[in-house]
Order: structure tokens, then sequence, then C-alpha cells
């Protein structure tokens, strides 16, 4: 097994995909999974600023399996860069089939984060975290 077929970064959020986030297929929104990654990334922006933070772009997007209704999902995230006011997060969403071992990758994508104060105005983000080493 290479790294590809390992999640690499930190899990930020773990759910279970239920009947009510489906299309009439049956299988699960893009929009719901698009809304875990958000937020999935922004806990992870949210620490790494120690502040408020706002989505200012998603990018990237690629759904490359369906989830379906049972599966675990789990979204992992790193940082990729640190800006001035943003932060760069690639997620990706791996799952695990409802009742099978194996995880596998379904979608990826990039958000930016912008640290905001009180008032919703960029502030600077404090460099003190090590980017990770995705090589
Ligand atoms: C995010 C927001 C505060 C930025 O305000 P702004 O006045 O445009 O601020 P700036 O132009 O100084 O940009 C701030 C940072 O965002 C980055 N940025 C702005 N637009 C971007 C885009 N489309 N893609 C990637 N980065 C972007 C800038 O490069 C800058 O990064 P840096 O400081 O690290 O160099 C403002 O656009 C906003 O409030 N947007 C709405 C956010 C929101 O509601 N999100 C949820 C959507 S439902």
């Amino acid at each position: 097994m290479d790294d590809a077929d390992q999640p690499k970064g930190e899990l930020v959020i773990q759910t279970i995909a239920m009947p009510k986030d489906t299309n009439p297929n049956g299988d699960i929104f893009g929009g719901w999974l698009t809304s875990q990654m958000d937020l999935g990334s922004s806990i992870l922006a949210a620490k790494i600023a120690q502040a408020r933070v706002v989505t200012v772009a998603m990018e990237g997007m690629s759904f490359l399996e369906p989830v379906r209704v049972g599966d675990t999902v789990a979204c992992y995230a790193w940082v990729e860069r640190i800006g001035r006011t943003s932060i760069v997060i690639p997620v990706e969403v791996w799952v695990r089939r409802y009742m099978h071992g194996k995880q596998i990758r379904v979608t990826r994508g990039v958000f930016t984060h912008v640290a905001i104060d009180d008032s919703g105005k960029p502030i600077p983000v404090k460099r003190n975290q090590p980017l990770m080493d995705t090589n």
C-alpha cells in the first residue's frame, strides 16, 4: 500500500452519512459533503489562527466516488500555506463503507480561510505553526 492509499493530514471531522443528506438517487449530496469539508478546514484554520475565521474560497473540488448512507465520513486536512491573513488548507474526504473495513478517498478540495476581527476585517495570522511535509 503506498501513501496515496492512506489519508494524510489531521482528522478534523468525522460523522456518518444519513438518509436526510441524500439526493433522489439515494447518494449523498455534494453540497452536504462540501459543508463537512468547510467545517473541518475551518476548525483547523481557527486553531492555527486562534481567531475567528471565514471561508473566502473553495477550489479544485473533485468528487471521485459516491458517498452512501451509512458510510463513515472522515475529513482530513493540513495547512499548505499561511499568508498574511489567509490560510490555505487542502481537505480530503475518506469514507469507510457501511459494514466494510476499507477506507477510500471520495473527495478533495482546497479551502482558503481568512482570520477576522469582531467587525469582520482581516487580521494577520501568526506564523508559529510548522507546515505539514506532504512529500
Ligand atoms: C474574507 C474577507 C473578510 C476578505 O476581505 P477583503 O477585504 O477581501 O480582504 P483582502 O483583500 O485583504 O484579502 C484577505 C486575504 O484573503 C485572500 N483572498 C481574498 N480573496 C481570495 C480568493 N478569492 N481566493 C483566495 N484568497 C483570497 C487575500 O489574498 C488575502 O490573503 P493574505 O492576507 O494572506 O495575502 C471578505 O471577503 C469576506 O467577508 N467575505 C465573505 C466571507 C464569508 O462570508 N464566507 C462564508 C460564505 S457563506
